[in-house]
């Protein structure tokens, strides 16, 4: 193509003038866009057809046409390509109906092309670089984007608009569209679509759509009802309806117009986006909706319609002429060739006004014009003469615009103004709910929350939650809600821009210091902040100290944010970092918000410290889930650093913080903490970190414990006892092997080993589970006694560490002193003081949020009651344990359920129960409690079976020194009236 052909040479000045102003500030942006490939089919061919003079001139004139068609729904051409373009709708500058315009101008061209053209449109997202003085483009990624439109066009049989399916959703119901065949694109099937013409839509909101409820707007309804009637009465009325996009201008006012209907007929003009340079746009479809003319009516008809309605009406014959001339339908009247325009617009202005007082004389009339923010100049200019005449005319003239456009009649007695406000909370959540049909209420409250009672935002906001399934109410801002917000933002100055993005890295809240610290355009930023304030996009707050300003609404926030490029923001946030880090007498105070900024700045290991402090801060609130959220930042943060024994300290130094919170919330058995536990075990080996070696092998003993894994658990606890003993550290060790050995059935053993811990330990000593090895030993070290036979020691144990736990404050320990006493309890059999703690524990644990514990009380809160309800409790717990992966316990849970059963008569179920804790035990060397299994087992043998079966379980107490078991078998034995083989066998400890 010619050299002459750059866009500033060719884009018009309205359109150009609008990229310069804000070219500074649209510099490198992430972008909703449609992009539209436009191509000569066979144009050699064509030239040897015509010869090279007059293939020159056609090619012009279609380059013209097409241009034009771009230019006039505010597209620019990109870039020439042989002899066809590449146009962009939605940037430099956005449009939130890209799409739509895209097509249109694509239906525009081929209805105006000599040649045959082909075109392919798609949207989505590009990253824009700078925009040159020519008004180029320049991109630093193209992306599928661009690939996928280029793909389309060239797809198109001759003739064809071909758009992506993702267009094709943007724009439903504006164009008819048919289907064609897939199209391959590199491995890729993608299913375009023709266009074949408009649509029926005009509008998003339409009567015969599916809605949502309409709720809220009581007030405004009957506001607008008391002006119908009085415009019914004879005195019109005119009232705008003013709100920001999507508030529900389009809907209250169709509600309405459906009250309004027994009572006026309603007539409706609509103003486009584009539609400002088209003159009479509103006003045509007025005078098609009264003449009953479709949108595909040839002219001939489109005449005889209007002439039809003009005689029906009983006005002169030659209005007619002049509403068909604005029509572009030949006139038939002679006069009208003059060429004197000043007059025939007057003559037209009174051709719509006498047939509006017409129609409003054979029954009232309400007026509906929407969107007059988009109106062109004429039709303005009519309205404001027309609205001039209404007191004395049946006709309410509705207006809806956006804030920002005032109307040219303000101010006189019968016009007012109605400003929509948010919708309230409770209508917020109908909407939501409506969507999510009757889905998750936490969702929806978070939904309605964000959605800042903009329904159309709500309605958005809940159809991706419900659509992704996957109930993040998080991060996701859809594509229609951003088009709407990036249009709004990037029609700012780009000053304006620069700050509202600098705001957007500050946060949803800033203070005007800080912000003025980073800020590094020459003009003052506060003179720009308050425009923001005044364009409604921040609010300022006075507080004692400091001036702050606050986004109004959080999606702004977060458009504004995520229109930047990741560099700019990175600068940005390194920038704020910096200057907290300076500003600020104790940088620790700030430790949340520096590790937000560092965390998205060049240098995020910055990050790490502050992060550790802030987590570190959660977990000593017990904000568990928090605090490993931080956690988790930190070490994806620290992973991506240089390897190295820096990089490994960092890593290990951040586990191993981590571990308890971990804990704390999934519970021991979570798979994540045991890998986060072997992990750190291996980088404390490598790095020779012997203390941390063993805080790690503790904790995975602890988690392969409460997973059930009895035998691998005790080969840890051997192994850290190795490392430990005779150091400091021997607590940990007699700790491990200790709870090990009861488990396995080695009461002795274990109480041997518990003791030394607890002794060992002192005071102070931190298990890296979470608790204090005193209070831990001492607690677990009852159950060693009680199955000793030592009862009053088993009590005073269960009390001295359930003591000691208070006495040191920490709910942690406490919840492990309380939830251990209780199975001392259980198993001594006293009700009274189970559930006394069972109480403490199940609200302790509620509180703090503790896994694991928190099922404890549940089980032992049934058995501790008569009923069916004891058995609910008792199943939830242990189904909610199995859910965690907590398997360790379970044949003493279960047998506790098998009681409950039984008391309740559910023998069979009974019985059931106790097989399956049977295989539990062998599965998982849980053996401490097997002989009790065995022994209740029996009750449902047959006499002899029984007999066999509780020797068997009575030898095996009495092989692991559980005398207290050994005792309740010796019981049953001689109820049956049978005794043991070998009478006071029993290895005493
Ligand atoms: N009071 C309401 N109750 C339920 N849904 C509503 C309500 N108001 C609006 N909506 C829904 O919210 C969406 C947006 O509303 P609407 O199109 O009327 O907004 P608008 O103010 O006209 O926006 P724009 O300035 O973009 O034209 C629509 O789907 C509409 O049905
Ligand atoms: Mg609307």
């Amino acid at each position: 193509m010619t050299a002459a052909r750059v866009p500033a040479s060719y884009t018009p000045r309205h359109v150009s003038e609008q990229i310069l102003a804000v070219r500074g500030a649209i510099e490198v942006e992430r972008k909703q866009l449609s992009v539209l490939f436009c191509d000569i089919v066979s144009s050699s061919a064509l030239a040897a057809e015509l010869g090279p003079e007059e293939f020159h001139l056609v090619i012009e004139r279609f380059f013209e046409a097409a241009l034009a068609e771009v230019h006039r729904y505010e597209g620019t051409v990109n870039e020439f390509l042989g002899d066809g373009f590449m146009a962009l709708f939605g940037a430099p500058i956005a449009h939130e109906d890209h799409a739509r315009r895209a097509v249109l101008a694509a239906i525009g061209i081929a209805a105006r092309a000599e040649v045959r053209i082909r075109i392919g449109i798609n949207s989505g997202l590009v990253v824009m670089g700078t925009i040159g003085d020519d008004l180029r483009a320049h991109y630093t990624a193209f992306g599928d984007t661009t690939v996928l439109a280029a793909r389309l066009q060239a797809a198109a049989a001759p003739g064809a608009v071909l758009i992506s399916q993702h267009t094709a959703e943007l724009v439903r119901g504006y164009f008819q569209v048919e289907e064609v065949a897939p199209v391959q694109v590199k491995e890729r099937t993608v299913y375009p679509v023709k266009v074949t013409g408009l649509g029926t839509r005009t509008a998003r909101v339409a009567s015969g759509d599916e809605l949502s409820p309409f709720t809220g707007r009581d007030r405004e309804l009957a506001e607008l009802q008391r002006g119908l009637e009085v415009a019914v009465g004879g005195e019109g009325q005119v009232v705008g309806l003013v709100g920001d996009p999507g508030l529900g201008k389009s809907r209250l006012a169709l509600e309405f117009c459906q009250l309004a209907q027994p009572q006026a007929a309603v007539l409706e003009g609509r103003c486009q986006p584009y539609g400002a340079s088209i003159a009479y746009l509103p006003l045509f479809e007025l005078i098609r909706n009264a003449c009953g003319i479709a949108t595909d009516d040839p002219p001939d008809l489109v005449g005889a319609k209007i002439e039809r309605k003009v005689k029906a009406l009983e006005l002169d014959v030659s209005l007619a002429h002049y509403l068909r001339h604005a029509f572009g339908v030949p006139a038939g009247d002679p006069a009208l060739a003059a060429p004197d325009p000043a007059a025939i617009r007057a003559r037209t202005f009174e051709a719509l006004r006498r047939l509006l007082v017409a129609l409003a004389g054979q029954q009232p009339l309400v007026v509906l014009i929407e969107d007059l923010h988009w109106i062109d100049q004429t039709s303005e200019e009519f309205l404001a003469g027309f609205a001039g005449e209404l007191p004395s005319v049946p006709v309410m003239l509705l207006a809806t615009y956006r804030p920002g456009y005032s109307p040219p009649w303000a101010g006189k007695s019968f016009t007012s103004q109605l400003a929509l406000r948010p919708l309230s909370v409770t209508a917020s959540e109908r909407i939501v709910t409506s969507i999510l049909a009757g889905g998750d209420l936490d969702a929806a409250a978070v939904i309605a929350e964000r959605g800042e009672g903009n329904p159309f935002f709500l309605e958005e906001l809940a159809r991706t939650i419900r659509d992704q399934a996957a109930g993040e109410a998080g991060d996701i801002v859809p594509e229609t809600v951003q088009q709407v917000l990036a249009a709004r933002i990037d029609r700012l100055s780009a000053d304006q821009k620069a700050a509202i993005q600098l705001a957007a890295v500050l946060g949803r809240e800033f203070s005007l210091d800080l912000a003025a610290e980073i800020w590094d355009a020459p003009v003052p930023l506060e003179a720009q902040l308050l425009e923001l304030k005044g364009l409604e996009f921040l609010r300022e707050r006075h507080g004692p100290a400091e001036r702050t300003f606050v986004f109004k609404h959080a999606l702004t926030r977060e458009v504004a944010y995520d229109g930047m490029l990741q560099a700019r923001r990175r600068d940005l946030h390194g920038r704020a970092a910096a200057a907290v880090e300076h500003s600020q007498a104790n940088r620790f105070e700030q430790c949340e918000l520096l590790a937000y900024h560092y965390s998205r700045s060049g240098d995020p290991a910055r990050a790490i410290p502050y992060l550790a402090v802030a987590a570190d801060r959660a977990k000593n609130r017990y904000a568990n889930e928090e605090a490993v959220g931080l956690y988790k930042e930190a070490l994806s943060i620290a992973r991506d650093l240089p390897a190295g024994t820096d990089r490994d300290s960092q890593e290990l130094a951040i586990l191993e913080a981590m571990a308890a919170p971990l804990a704390a919330r999934s519970g021991y058995a979570y798979p994540e903490l045991q890998q986060t536990l072997e992990r750190s075990i291996d980088l404390a080996e490598s790095l020779g970190r012997r203390t941390s070696t063993i805080t790690g092998l503790v904790s995975l003993w602890g988690c392969r414990v409460v997973q059930g894994r009895a035998a691998d658990a005790y080969q840890i606890a051997l192994r850290t006892f190795a490392l430990v003993e005779g150091s400091e550290l021997a607590g940990q060790g007699h700790f491990a092997l200790g709870g090990s050995a009861v488990g396995l059935g080695r009461p002795a053993e274990g109480l041997r080993h518990l003791e030394l811990a607890a002794k060992l330990a002192g005071t102070a000593v931190w298990l890296s589970i979470g608790t204090r090895a005193d209070v831990h030993s001492t607690a677990w070290a009852a159950h060693a006694h009680w199955l000793l036979g030592h009862d009053a020691e088993a009590l005073s144990a269960c009390r001295q560490a359930i003591a000691l736990a208070r006495s040191i404050d920490h709910p942690f320990c406490l919840a492990v002193a309380l939830a251990y006493g209780c199975i001392t309890h259980q198993m001594r059999q006293d009700l009274s003081a189970l559930r006394e703690h069972v109480g403490e524990l199940h609200e302790l644990c509620d509180r703090y949020g503790f896994a694991f514990y928190r099922e404890w009380p549940l089980i032992l809160a049934g058995c501790s009651r008569e009923d069916e309800t004891g058995l609910d409790l008792a199943k939830r717990g242990i189904g909610n344990l199995r859910a965690q992966g907590a398997l360790t316990r379970m044949p003493y849970w279960m047998s506790l359920l098998a009681d409950l059963l039984a008391r309740n008569n559910r023998l069979d179920e009974a019985r059931a129960t106790l097989d399956a804790a049977l295989a539990a035990a062998q599965d998982h060397d849980d053996l401490w409690w097997l002989p009790e299994v065995m022994r209740m087992r029996a009750a449902y043998d047959e006499e002899q079976a029984a007999v066999s079966r509780l020797r068997s379980a009575a030898q095996m107490a009495s092989a692991q020194g559980a005398v207290a078991l050994l005792r309740r078998c010796e019981r049953d034995l001689a109820g049956r009236g049978a005794r043991l083989p070998a009478p006071g066998a029993v290895p005493m400890a």
